[in-house]
């Protein structure tokens, strides 16, 4: 909705123009420790009211055009996304409020069980579609998380799918996968690979242990370029991460697949996954799977 009075109400008072210059250490203004009774009083802390200094000391880059990255900071500020996700190291639930965020899995996730991932580099991590879909759908594949996304309405986080994309993009990051060997990149997933299932749920299987997001979802929601990225070495995108780095200097630790050849099995990975929900279950899941009354119960309803 894009409401504008026709008139807008005269203020009590009259006061300067924000577009006017200023001064950021009048004693007598809305920042005043003591502001004189004509002035609201907002009650503001030192913080807060060193930082609307500091604004007003440097008014004049408010009046350029703000760059994607900026325009994303401005409303990731406004609607308080900082209080639960951190990007570019701002904001993220502080020590005074982390232990409100739970886990409700049995397993031990660590933190990224409980804590919303960081948005850092997020326009290049997931298709604009995913975003749309997490911004306005309440689209979420970490049902381990105490925590829930709120939604915040089309037109205030709509342009936000395209502005990521502006704020994060890098050379290179929407090149399309290469082809890959679907069969090898089972094998790859399976028991006698890697066993991502060793802690990826895969549709609707369980994993054999932590069981974290489900596979067969990421190509839906990556760019293939951030997959490559985060599975050559996790740690960097994702700093404390528990997913191991299996491919360390690039040398894959797997040998008997595809001659260890790192690109071809990250791409064969990448293509056995893309089949999404059509993909058979990889060797060695439904076999080792546990009976139901041996593990620990996750209900996450
Ligand atoms: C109350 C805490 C909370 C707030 C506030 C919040 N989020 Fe989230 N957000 C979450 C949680 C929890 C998830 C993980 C959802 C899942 O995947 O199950 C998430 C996931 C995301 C993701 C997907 C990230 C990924 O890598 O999968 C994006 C993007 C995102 N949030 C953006 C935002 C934006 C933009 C705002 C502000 C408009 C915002 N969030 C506000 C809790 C929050
Ligand atoms: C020891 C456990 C473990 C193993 C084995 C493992 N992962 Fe992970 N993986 C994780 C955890 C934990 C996360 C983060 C989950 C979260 O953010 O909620 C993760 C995240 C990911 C992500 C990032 C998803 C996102 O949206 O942030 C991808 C992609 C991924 N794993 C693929 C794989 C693939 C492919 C394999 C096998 C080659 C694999 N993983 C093996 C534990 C594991």
């Amino acid at each position: 909705m894009n409401w504008v009075p026709a008139k807008p109400p005269s203020p009590p008072v009259s006061s300067p123009s924000l577009s006017a210059e200023l001064d950021p250490d009048a004693a007598t203004g809305c920042l005043a420790t003591s502001p004189p009774p004509t002035a609201p009083r907002y009650l503001l802390s030192p913080a807060q009211r060193a930082a609307l200094q500091d604004a007003l000391r440097h008014s004049d880059s408010m009046r350029t055009t703000p760059k994607p990255a900026e325009r994303v900071g401005h409303t990731l500020a406004a609607l308080n996304c900082y209080a639960c996700h951190s990007r570019d190291g701002w904001g993220g639930p502080g020590a005074s409020r982390s232990d409100f965020f739970q886990t409700l899995s049995d397993y031990d996730l660590g933190d990224e069980g409980r804590l919303p991932p960081h948005l850092s580099g997020v326009g290049h991590k997931l298709r604009p579609e995913w975003l749309g879909e997490v911004l306005t759908n309440a689209g979420a594949v970490r049902p381990y998380m105490g925590v829930r996304m709120p939604q915040f309405g089309t037109v205030n986080v709509g342009p936000l799918t395209a502005g990521l994309r502006d704020a994060d993009a890098r050379p290179g990051s929407l090149d399309p996968a290469p082809p890959g060997d679907v069969k090898a990149g089972a094998e790859l997933v399976g028991v006698g690979g890697y066993a991502c299932i060793q802690c990826h749920r895969f549709g609707p299987h369980p994993s054999l242990g932590i069981s974290v997001m489900d596979l067969t979802r990421m190509t839906q929601r990556l760019h293939w370029d951030w997959f490559r990225r985060y599975l050559e070495n996790p740690g960097l995108l994702r700093a404390g991460t528990r997913m191991p780095a299996f491919w360390p200097e690039g040398q894959a630790s797997v040998t008997h697949i595809l001659e260890g050849d790192t690109a071809r099995q990250i791409a064969s990975i990448w293509a056995y996954l893309s089949l999404a929900a059509e993909a058979p279950p990889p060797p060695g899941l439904l076999e080792n799977l546990p009976q139901a009354t041996d593990r620990p119960t996750v209900d996450y309803e």
